[in-house]
């Protein structure tokens, strides 16, 4: 089976590539390395002893994607690419409409000339807003808060119209909810450019000594010690929950959509403290304000997910911490 990856040099995709070759897929990947690297493929290659093939290029631009169909016999799609800066979506709502929005459109269309149907989307825990309770479960009402939101949300909405249309596609969307940690090898994982906006990747550059100490984003929130609590899932549990998708979709028409977290919320002074005793490392850290457009607390339900694609994260904290802390030494003397 050969599948597109679309976005597979990035944080999510590159650990999906490694799940892949390593269940004996072959995996083409088309990527703009907006946001990620051509040299992660040498490490997927290393740690998965197979290569995949990357096409550089816009997910936008059909005729790209016409040559990629024409000289590759396609099995399914996944399409992780896109932007994903939530404060960003907020300044530049039309790049992320225009990359997030067009991107799902080409690849459908070119998916349908082609006659491929399979397609696993990347959605995200943030298209429930504020939920009114937890744990979150996929029947809950979705609403945006944001362009980043709202871009996932219209392409759910996109892709379930698109199977009312036609009963040929075979559609999983999968909300992640707070993906975190990198390979156990150590050698693959999150690489934000410039200063990370997300908790996990900042906690561990303060452990580094990249950055000096870490913000936490209030602790008055009505939380057990008033600090946000999020439901952390590991990026390779997530790459499996993709292969299981995957193995889904070989059984039946429909459009799918499944939480993909571990049911469990950590605040952030849990994570702090999970951190520092994996690690060994001090996290220093002080309370500020609130952020903006921040919730108390989210986590998943994902019995669904259990039931239907025999998924469940398997990994727990430590190993998120500890394979964050392996991937950010690594990272820093190796990876430019
Ligand atoms: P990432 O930025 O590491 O990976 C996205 C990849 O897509 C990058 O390599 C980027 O270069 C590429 N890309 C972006 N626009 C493109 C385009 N038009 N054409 C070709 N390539 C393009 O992000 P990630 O964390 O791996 O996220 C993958 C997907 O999962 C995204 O759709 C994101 O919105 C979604 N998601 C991420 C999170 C998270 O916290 N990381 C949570 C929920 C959902
Ligand atoms: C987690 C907790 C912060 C940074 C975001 C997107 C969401 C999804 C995942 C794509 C919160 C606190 C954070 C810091 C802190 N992405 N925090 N200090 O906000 O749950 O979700 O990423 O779909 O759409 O919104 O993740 O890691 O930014 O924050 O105290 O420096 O850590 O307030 O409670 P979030 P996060």
């Amino acid at each position: 089976m050969k599948i597109l990856v679309t976005g597979g040099t990035g944080f999510i995709g590159s650990h999906t590539c490694v799940e892949l070759l390593g269940s004996g897929y072959e995996v083409v990947i088309v990527d703009n390395l907006l946001n990620s690297k051509a040299s992660v493929l040498d490490r997927v290659a290393a740690v998965s002893g197979k290569r995949p093939v990357l096409v550089k290029a816009d997910v936008r631009t059909r005729e790209t994607l016409r040559g990629i169909f024409t000289e590759h016999k396609v099995d399914a799609v996944i399409h992780f690419a896109g932007l994903k800066s939530v404060g960003e979506s907020v300044q530049k709502p039309l790049q992320y409409y225009d990359n997030n929005i067009g991107s799902t459109l080409a690849l459908c269309q070119v998916m349908a000339e082609f006659d491929v149907f399979k397609l696993v989307f990347s959605s995200s825990a943030t298209v429930y807003g504020v939920p009114a309770s937890v744990p979150v479960s996929e029947d809950f009402p979705l609403k945006a808060t944001n362009p980043y939101g709202r871009s996932k949300l219209i392409n759910e909405e996109i892709l379930r119209d698109l199977f009312v249309s036609d009963e040929r596609w075979h559609i999983a969307m999968l909300r992640y909810f707070n993906p975190v940690g990198a390979h156990e090898s150590g050698m693959i994982g999150e690489d934000p450019s410039g200063v990370p906006n997300n908790l996990m990747p900042y906690l561990s550059q303060v452990a580094a000594g990249k950055l000096s100490v870490l913000s936490v984003y209030g602790n008055d929130w009505p939380t057990p010690d008033g600090t946000g609590v999020r439901d952390y899932v590991h990026v390779s549990d997530l790459a499996n929950g993709h292969k299981k998708a995957l193995e889904k979709l070989g059984q039946a028409a429909g459009v799918f959509t499944y939480n993909l977290g571990t049911e469990r919320g950590y605040s952030v002074l849990e994570m702090i403290a999970a951190f520092e005793r994996a690690t060994g490392q001090p996290v220093p850290y002080r309370i500020v304000g609130r952020r903006e457009g921040d919730i108390a607390i989210c986590y998943a339900k994902a019995s669904l997910a259990k039931a239907e694609l025999g998924w469940v994260a398997a990994r727990g904290l430590d190993e998120m911490c500890s394979d964050l802390w392996r991937w950010q030494q690594y990272s820093d003397k190796s990876v430019q």
